[in-house]
């Protein structure tokens, strides 16, 4: 795992998306795996700006995200889908028939799933694009869950409920469930990057960078990658 120590969030945010548009830049076709969370959104503004001024074209881009709410419809406005409607795709030119990213709403779970590992099968990531969340989790993998698996429905840990609480009304607007890739498939991209900003990240980027790999710590499964960049500022590297 290569770490970078951005001296602050904004810093953290331009390296990100200077690796990004790199991707972007060297193939216009790329397919990048993309995440919602408040850590890359100040990646997203930068692209979303290089676009506007040196029309970087998102055109033939497609992507796929890693996680929805379980009961959200892609219209709610804490959908994922719609955050990334908001915060990232309108600002492109990308085409929306172009983005993927699992159905909220599917009733039948396992054919939901089995639908987004073919998916994801279809479409080899160039990148992938992660935040952290302050348990280990990656995506909505919570820890304990095995490395090999795959798109599945989770039952969210109480601490991420209580994190994601601050994007809804309050606590008990917050779905309890979630489809989302699995640690399988986040380790097939060709190359992931991971941001972590924020003194409350601090314990779950030691665990992932310096404690066992374990699947107690599911970002820890990133050191088995053999090209994974972990973007970190100075709070969050504290203790590093
Ligand atoms: C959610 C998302 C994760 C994200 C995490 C951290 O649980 N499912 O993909 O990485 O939150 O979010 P934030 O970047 O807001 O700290």
């Amino acid at each position: 795992m290569k770490i970078i120590i951005a001296d602050d969030y904004q810093e953290l945010s331009r390296r990100a998306s200077d690796l990004l548009l790199e991707v972007v830049k060297r193939d216009p076709y790329a397919v990048l795996g993309l995440a919602t969370g408040t850590t890359p959104l100040g990646a997203y503004e930068h692209m979303i700006e290089n676009h506007k001024k040196n029309g970087t074209s998102y055109l033939h881009v497609r992507t796929v995200n890693l996680d929805e709410y379980k009961g959200l419809p892609a219209s709610h406005p804490q959908s994922y889908a719609c955050f990334m409607r908001h915060n990232l795709f309108d600002g492109l030119d990308i085409d929306l028939e172009n983005t993927y990213i699992e159905n909220g709403m599917a009733a039948e779970e396992e054919e939901e799933c089995a639908r987004y590992d073919k998916l994801l099968r279809s479409l080899p990531r160039d990148v992938q694009l992660l935040g952290l969340g302050s348990n280990g989790h990656i995506a909505f993998n919570e820890p304990g869950t095995p490395f090999d698996s795959g798109t599945h429905v989770v039952t969210l840990a109480e601490s991420t409920v209580r994190d994601n609480a601050r994007l809804f009304a309050g606590i008990d607007e917050v779905p309890r469930k979630a489809f989302t890739m699995g640690i399988r498939q986040i380790m097939q991209a060709r190359r992931v990057l991971i941001l972590a900003s924020g003194a409350n990240k601090a314990d779950a980027v030691f665990c992932m960078a310096k404690g066992p790999v374990t699947e107690d710590v599911p970002a820890s499964v990133l050191r088995l990658h053999p090209d994974c960049t972990l973007i970190v500022d100075r709070a969050a590297a504290a203790k590093l």
